[in-house]
């Protein structure tokens, strides 16, 4: 019976109920036995004194059989409310118990069932009280939970697809090989190794990928110079964009203040939208790298004259592994859709914003990211 009472938050409710009436009760019964004689003497006197002093032997006897009288009628009154109080007590606990320790019990049931796996579990939220307040929470923490384990299904899944193509190709030209249906010659030597090298690539891509998207790095920020940062850049692909003919031009404003970023991390994200505008443009194109202030942040834009994006896929290039072509980039040189992963997720732990902008296939793309300016 105890451990029924310690168990059940209705049980307690209607407990503590039922202690504030029996404390109610019992003052009234102390208050009966010991206030309520003199009390009544005294107004009885007064009453006695107002009728000019008329109370004798016999008017005596009437008064305490009145007391009597009204002391049992005050009595039975008290049981009929103790009784209704009690009632009462019990409808609230029972009001109390559905409104608040259903859903309570609810949002139990729901956490164990999302520990067991199910993470598409929610609960009612109704009304706008508290409860109603940790019904929507819960149902938020659910939901994220539920998209953080898609998202974790989804990568292994993507990561085997990654690594399978690679694999199967080296797999394929060691048996080709081995059934000497392959020549041992330079070529198919070459053919392997450029696999596996690919699939060093992706490794060693989607390492800095989970570092960076975990923070798992310390950002060393500095007043950085705009213009040399964008010249680091270009001497770095000028190889690159000479053996495509594609020039490589700038756009900087003159007033340019200094941005307040991680050196090598700045480098990283101009290096791989370059490096993309140079991939994704046929021979003899230009790209520009422009650079401009806009309130307190510094705007730079890489703008090529390349295959362009059809606007269906540019709310999409950001995401891991997304390729607008999957067999056009593998076969010129195998992207494996992380680098603009990493250069967003970079760009936000700067406290940017980056996007791109396309007019469709073969218009051309640009590449906008911004960085706070130094101040
Ligand atoms: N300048 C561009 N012009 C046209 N398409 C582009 C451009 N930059 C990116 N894309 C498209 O966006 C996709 C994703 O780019 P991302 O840099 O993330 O991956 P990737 O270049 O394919 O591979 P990697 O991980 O090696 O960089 C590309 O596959 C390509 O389809
Ligand atoms: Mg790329």
């Amino acid at each position: 019976m105890l451990d029924y009472f310690r168990r059940h938050l209705g049980a307690k409710l209607l407990l503590s109920y039922l202690a504030i009436i029996v404390v109610g009760v019992a003052v009234l019964i102390v208050a009966s036995q010991f206030i309520l004689p003199s009390s009544f003497d005294r107004h009885m006197s007064d009453m006695g004194m107002m009728d000019g002093g008329m109370m004798d032997m016999s008017g005596t006897n009437s008064m305490s059989q009145l007391f009597i009288d009204f002391r049992a009628s005050f009595n039975e009154a008290l049981t009929y409310a103790t009784v209704a109080a009690m009632l009462v007590a019990a409808a609230l606990s029972l009001l109390f118990t559905r409104s608040v320790i259903a859903p309570v019990q609810a949002m139990s049931l729901a956490t164990k069932r999302i520990s067991e796996g199910h993470y598409d579990e929610h609960v009612q939220a109704q009304g706008e009280d508290e409860l109603a307040g940790l019904a929507m929470r819960f149902n938020q923490m659910a939901e994220k939970l539920d998209q953080v384990e898609s998202m974790r299904r989804r990568l292994i899944g993507d990561v085997s697809h990654e690594l399978r193509t690679p694999l199967t190709a080296i797999k394929g030209s060691m048996e080709g090989l081995m059934d000497g249906i392959l020549p041992a010659n330079d070529e198919t030597f070459q053919q392997i190794h450029a696999e596996a090298d690919r699939l060093n690539r992706l490794v060693d891509d989607l390492q800095e990928l989970s570092r960076v998207e975990a923070h798992a790095y310390q950002l060393d920020f500095r007043s950085l110079d705009v213009s040399s940062l964008v010249q680091i850049v270009a001497k770095r692909l000028a190889p690159q964009a000479e053996s495509k003919r594609i020039s490589l031009d700038f756009e900087l404003a003159p007033d340019l203040p200094h941005i307040l970023a991680d050196e090598d991390r700045a480098i990283q994200i101009l290096t791989n939208l370059t490096g993309n505008a140079l991939q994704y443009t046929p021979e003899d194109g230009r790209i520009t790298i422009s650079a401009k202030r806009i309130s307190d942040e510094v705007q730079f834009s890489v703008r090529d004259t390349g295959i362009g994006i059809p606007p269906e896929h540019l709310s999409r290039i950001f995401d891991r592994f997304y390729r607008v072509d999957k067999s056009r980039s593998r076969q010129a040189g195998g992207g494996s859709g992380i680098g603009l992963t990493i250069a967003r997720a970079l760009v936000e732990a700067h406290g940017g914003r980056i996007w791109a902008e396309s007019t469709g296939e073969k218009q051309g793309s640009t590449f906008t990211f911004t960085l706070k300016k130094f101040v």
